[in-house]
């Protein structure tokens, strides 16, 4: 064995030693983001924000101190940074605010950063980041926003408009960079290839106000002497059908383009190209396409070589400049473009009862299908998309409502074409084909799946596979959902960004991926879109009530993820100028309702959706899951008057705070006199009920343990199932968890019957339903008018899975996960579980075992934080770790008997923790 590998060796037997306040390795520094983003390229935050992460071998590795640079090259960091902190002392590695002088629109800053441990050891300089500043101001757009003169009827969907112009390069280039936005949706071509891998650009927000534009690396597309460039648009979200009743152009009727290329030449010579009144517009092969529609392509109508150099584009028209059309809603984006992020290849090919050829994807996802099909020209395939099929094993669309989610391909002959389509996206498991010029064949079809790109950080498993697949439909349903905006459905015609779904999925969102970039875009439009009286409109992008002064706004439990997004974004992501931004907006929301619940405090006007969707009985023996609006209406009133409360006090706003808390109080008092008896009975005896007046904490202490044991007894007498709609269902798990009753949270979770989370899984369901009984027991199924089977509401219950099942969570003293609490609470008959989260600090892990009458919590604290863990059923004399007394272990900083519990207080590093099981 060489020398070095006994060392390594060594190191690792050893693990932590030496102990933390000895001077050990110092930490090195990694995954720099600015924004949230590595490295990116066309921000406009105007004060960047630097996070860092802090990754050692050792145990207990804090930061007490450090420093950032940034200059204008990697060279210049060391030599002639534009600002650098200086040595700051400080623990917090995560945003902090660039302070320097003015950042400039174009330029591209490097930064790196240093720190000292606690030890007061300093670490090498982090590798150099970077990022690069968008266009800032309007001023820096000389491009003109253009559209074809030729005017299809804005009433009806219309061919796709292609633009294209040339340009010539004269010298060797440096740097090239194309800056593009449209109305309507966009793809861009330069000579011949299509830029970046972004679908579904520009996105979707409130487009009056609030437009992106793409920022993209064009250098190495560039060639010298001539070049073309070519952008085709789609309706999409912006002038295509949205919404009921054939509804379209809700943001405009006219499909539009902006784009500037920037050159940048070896010789320092700069050159721009832009959108302007030069361009010509023609038609091509996309004869129509929609969101909910799908799309109709005819690839004889293909003009081969339009965005190349050469191309005469002789019989094209003319383009007229919207001069209208405003440049200063551009901004850049805050969250993850979307992408294809995986492929699914489909498992077999059924002949259904009715003769159609249906291909089974074996998973019900959300993107669209790549074809590859051999035939001769004129050949019309049609691929039709369903999420089921019905009890007689038949192709269903009803569910889809109005949404065709239709695409037809004709083939343009003379070898194998491959398409996909471009401006449409489909909800489905199945596909049924159509048309193919021979019999279908398995590789025929590749299903792509496409969502905004937030990173997957979570990972939650057990030894229990149906939980498990649950879990795998919490993340299908969010991939399904989260595409630019969080929607409801990605099928029906709806997929529209429902507040009250969103917000009720935010935190277990936050488990699964990093959504902190998706919801700060989303919560911008939510700001945006906010009615002068302060109620919130019910989809945002306001798709519903769209230029509408009030009406369609202002429900309980919807309007309310004003308040509830922006406190669940900063406790997973510490984040407190997201809430300095939404706070006018969330306390508009609260005054709102202060104005609609006046003196009494209980609010009781408005239209609500209430407890959407609890179970209906037909049962005589249960009384029942309809929750009185008026109270879930005044409970919710409290909770986002409780949150904002909160949220003043991280501020520093201590007027509003103390406004806030007193207001709070007196709606607790009001809901208490209105709607609860003295004996601690609530007006409407529903789990929902009670979930909420115990998860807002609005009852008085002696009445909660009776108002949980109600609840226990409600969940037991209906032979332990769950009754709870889109408001109560997110608590459900947790109330009964912190309230004493373990033992019937596990029994809900693990219920296989209706109503109850596996029960969809028993049926075959790889996303999470709609409804509890999507497909009914007896295999017929529920209301096509909605009815969807990828809707992620319902599985809000993922937040327990990882915070109390396998006991992974943060303390809202010190979000972000800088203060860690694992505390998993085993039951339900599972052997293991266990969570991993990528935080903004590094890689938290809880995993728990139950073996051989023994307890193993194997767990993991990034550097720079510390964690209390909480081992259930443990006597401190019998808790080992690393197979030695508890106390003596190297980061262990304390360790005390809490109940039937030993607490242990750790600093970062790997712990292994066993005791006795308890029995
Ligand atoms: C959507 C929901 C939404 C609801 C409002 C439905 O059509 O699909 O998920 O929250 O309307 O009650």
């Amino acid at each position: 064995m060489k020398p070095v590998l006994t060392l390594t060796l060594l190191v690792a037997l050893l693990g932590a030693w030496p102990p933390a306040s000895a001077a050990g390795t110092a930490p090195t520094l990694t995954r720099l983001r600015t924004e949230y983003k590595e490295n990116p390229l066309g921000i406009d935050a105007r004060q960047p924000r630097f996070s860092w992460e802090l990754s050692s071998t050792e145990r207990g590795v804090m930061q007490s101190a450090y420093e950032i640079r940034v200059a204008l090259s990697e060279p210049l960091l060391a030599k002639r940074p534009i600002w650098t902190t200086g040595r700051v002392t400080s623990d917090s590695s995560i945003h902090h605010a660039y302070a320097g002088p003015a950042l400039e629109s174009r330029r591209r800053y490097f930064w790196q950063v240093r720190v000292w441990d606690g030890a007061g050891q300093a670490s090498s300089w982090s590798a150099p980041a970077w990022f690069e500043m968008g266009l800032l101001a309007a001023a820096d757009w000389s491009a003109k926003w253009i559209s074809p003169e030729a005017q299809p009827d804005p009433a009806k969907p219309s061919p796709s408009p292609l633009l294209r112009s040339t340009f010539t390069i004269s010298s060797q280039v440096a740097s090239a960079r194309a800056y593009v936005s449209s109305l309507g949706l966009y793809e861009l071509e330069v000579n011949g290839r299509k830029v970046g891998d972004q679908l579904f650009t520009p996105g979707w927000t409130s487009f009056d106000t609030r437009l992106q534009y793409q920022t993209y690396d064009v250098t190495d597309l560039l060639t010298r002497g001539e070049n073309a460039v070519g952008i085709s648009l789609g309706d999409g979200w912006y002038k295509g059908t949205l919404a009921w009743d054939g509804n379209r152009n809700i943001w405009g009727d006219r499909l539009g383009a902006i784009a500037q290329i920037e050159v940048t030449y070896k010789n320092g010579r700069r050159q721009m190209m832009a959108t302007g009144d030069a361009w010509k517009a023609s038609t091509g092969p996309i004869l129509r396409s929609g969101i909910y529609e799908g799309e109709i392509y005819d690839a004889r109508l293909e003009k081969p070589g339009w965005t190349r150099p050469g191309y005469a584009d002789t019989g094209w028209g003319r383009v007229i400049v919207l001069d209208t059309q405003r440049k200063d809603v551009l901004i850049a984006p805050a969250g993850p473009p979307v992408r294809k992020t995986l492929e699914v290849k489909p498992l077999k090919i059924i002949k259904t009862p009715h003769g159609e050829t249906v291909f089974d994807m074996g998973q019900n996802m959300v993107g669209h299908v790549r074809l590859s099909v051999n035939g001769p020209a004129g050949t019309v395939v049609t691929l039709r998309h369903a999420e089921i099929l019905d009890a007689d094993g038949n192709f269903y669309t009803t569910n889809l409502r109005k949404a065709a989610q239709t695409v037809t391909y004709t083939l343009k002959g003379g070898g194998p074409e491959v398409y996909e389509p471009h401006f449409s996206f489909q909800g489905f498991r199945y596909v049924a084909v159509s048309g193919l010029p021979s019999e279908a064949a398995l590789d025929q079809v590749t299903g792509v799946v496409v969502h905004s790109d937030t990173p997957f950080t979570g990972r939650f498993e057990t030894s229990d596979p149906l939980i498990n697949r649950l879990q795998q439909n919490i993340q299908w349903a969010q991939r399904g959902n989260f595409l630019d905006v969080p929607t409801d459905c990605p099928q029906r015609d709806e997929r529209l960004g429902w507040t009250g779904d969103a917000q009720v999925f935010a935190r277990t969102a936050a488990f699964n991926a990093d959504v902190a970039g998706f919801f700060t875009k989303w919560l911008g439009d939510v700001a945006a879109d906010q009615k002068p009286n302060g109620s919130l409109p019910h989809v945002i992008p306001d798709a519903l009530s769209h230029g509408k002064p009030d009406g369609g706004a202002g429900a309980t439990g919807w309007s309310d993820a004003t308040v509830i997004v922006p406190w669940t974004m900063y406790l997973a992501y510490g984040d407190k100028q997201l809430l300095e931004r939404q706070y006018d907006s969330m306390k508009k929301w609260v005054g709102f309702m202060r104005q609609q619940a006046g003196d009494a405090a209980v609010w009781r006007t408005g239209e609500h959706f209430g407890d959407w969707l609890a179970y209906a009985t037909t049962r005589s023996d249960y009384p029942g899951a309809t929750t009185d609006k008026d109270l879930l209406a005044t409970a919710h009133f409290a909770y986002s008057a409780g949150l904002l409360q909160r949220m003043a006090a991280v501020l520093g706003r201590t007027d509003d705070a103390r406004e806030l808390a007193a207001l709070q109080a007196r709606i607790k008092e009001a809901f208490n006199k209105e709607f609860v008896t003295p004996n601690g009975r609530l007006a409407s005896n529903t789990q929902t009920a009670y979930v909420l007046a115990l998860a807002f904490e609005l009852l008085p202490e002696p009445l909660r343990a009776q108002a949980a044991a109600r609840l226990a007894a409600d969940v037991k007498g209906f032979d332990m199932h769950l009754t709870t709609g889109f408001l109560g269902t997110p608590y459900l798990c947790r109330t009964l968890s912190d309230s004493g009753y373990l033992d019937v949270a596990y029994g809900l979770l693990t219920q296989k019957t209706y109503p109850s989370w596996l029960y969809p899984v028993t049926k075959g369901a790889t996303t999470i339903w709609e409804r509890w009984d999507g497909i009914k027991p007896d295999g017929s199924l529920q209301d096509p008018g909605m009815n969807s089977f990828n809707h992620y509401a319902y599985g809000a219950v993922g937040a327990w899975l990882y915070s109390v099942v396998a006991g992974l969570d943060l303390d809202p003293a010190e979000p972000a996960y800088k203060h860690i609490l694992i505390q998993p609470r085993p039951g339900g008959g599972l052997t293991s579980a266990s969570a991993v989260l990528q935080s903004m600090h590094g890689e938290i892990a809880s995993a728990w075992t139950l073996e051989n009458g023994a307890l193993t919590l194997n767990v993991t604290v990034p550097a720079n934080t510390h964690a209390s863990v909480r081992i259930p059923g443990a006597k401190e004399a019998a808790v080992k770790e690393g197979g030695a007394a508890v106390g003596q272990a190297p980061g262990v900083r304390s360790v005390r008997a809490d109940g039937d519990s030993v607490v242990v207080e750790v600093g970062s590093g790997k712990y292994s923790f066993t005791c006795p099981a308890a029995r």
